[in-house]
């Protein structure tokens, strides 16, 4: 791990000097955030040393370096997800790439599934925990990387400070910002109704099929995370409607300005 996590980071430091304090992870069709940024440097996931490689068609698979309204970000533009086949701490990986180069804060985001019957699609949820039903664990097997607790806490894991200012700018904005607890699941299949009945029993407002592993291995390290789940598609037990890709793709591009919006608010105030 040490080694390989040393030859990725030979690669980038070598090819940029851009040294952000926040770090952002794109979610499913929400990558317009990109087209905002002032981008000096930007790599291939395929081009980066011992960087997993995207196997989703709409996910474009860039890491990027720049600046949002004047400020240095790193960004990952798509994800990798653990129905691809990848492990968490594989998926996790480039969050720790993150940490070793200055990284501090991680704004995370995802599409997610309503299972809150408040929520409608193209909603934004701030998210203030999660539950995680994928069964695996970034941090699982001995700690090589020694860089952290070996019982993280997950007290504050997403940071109460982020989404009080996070609360206060959509208000500003006239952003109607849902709030709630979102669970991961493995994928890639969406939910039986039996499943969707579940996941609401147990607390969960939205679900979803990544962003997890990402903050477990953020909050090992140290580092403060705001999320975001972009609601695409309704998972109403008693109320349920066949779901389409294409149509959770649209309710998140029609949901994207608001989180550019307050993702760029949030940026400035870091
Ligand atoms: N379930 C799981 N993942 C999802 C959903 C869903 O309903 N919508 C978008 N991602």
């Amino acid at each position: 791990m040490k080694e390989r996590l040393n030859q990725t980071l030979e690669y980038i430091c070598n090819r940029t000097d851009l040294r952000p304090r926040i770090g952002i992870i794109l979610g499913t069709g929400l990558d317009g955030l990109v087209k905002k940024i002032k981008i000096k440097k930007s790599f291939n996931y395929s081009d980066i040393p011992n960087f997993p490689v995207s196997t989703v068609e709409f996910h474009k698979g860039r890491l990027v370096f720049g600046y949002l309204n004047n400020r240095p970000v790193l960004v990952m533009q798509g994800r990798f997800h653990y129905y691809e086949g990848y492990s968490a701490k594989e998926i996790a990986f480039p969050v720790v790439v993150m940490k070793k180069l200055g990284v501090k804060y991680l704004i995370i985001s995802n599409a997610a599934g309503g299972l809150n019957p408040d929520f409608k699609p193209s909603d934004i949820m701030v998210i203030t925990d999660h539950i995680n039903l994928l069964f695996d664990n970034p941090l699982r097997g001995p700690d090589e990387l020694k860089m952290g607790p070996r019982y993280p806490d997950m007290y504050n894991c997403y940071d109460q400070r982020l989404i009080t200012q996070t609360e206060h700018l959509a208000q500003r904005y006239g952003i109607f910002l849902k709030k709630g607890i979102y669970v991961a699941v493995p994928g890639p299949n969406l939910e039986t109704r039996a499943e969707y009945r579940f996941l609401r029993i147990i607390g969960a407002d939205a679900v979803g099929m990544s962003t997890v592993p990402e903050v477990i291995m953020a909050r090992y390290l140290g580092i403060k995370v705001l999320g975001f789940s972009v609601i695409t598609d309704m998972g109403i037990a008693d109320a349920l409607k066949p779901a389409s890709i294409v149509k959770i793709l649209l309710a998140a591009k029609k949901a994207e300005p608001k989180l550019i919006k307050l993702v760029e608010g949030i940026v400035t105030r870091l």
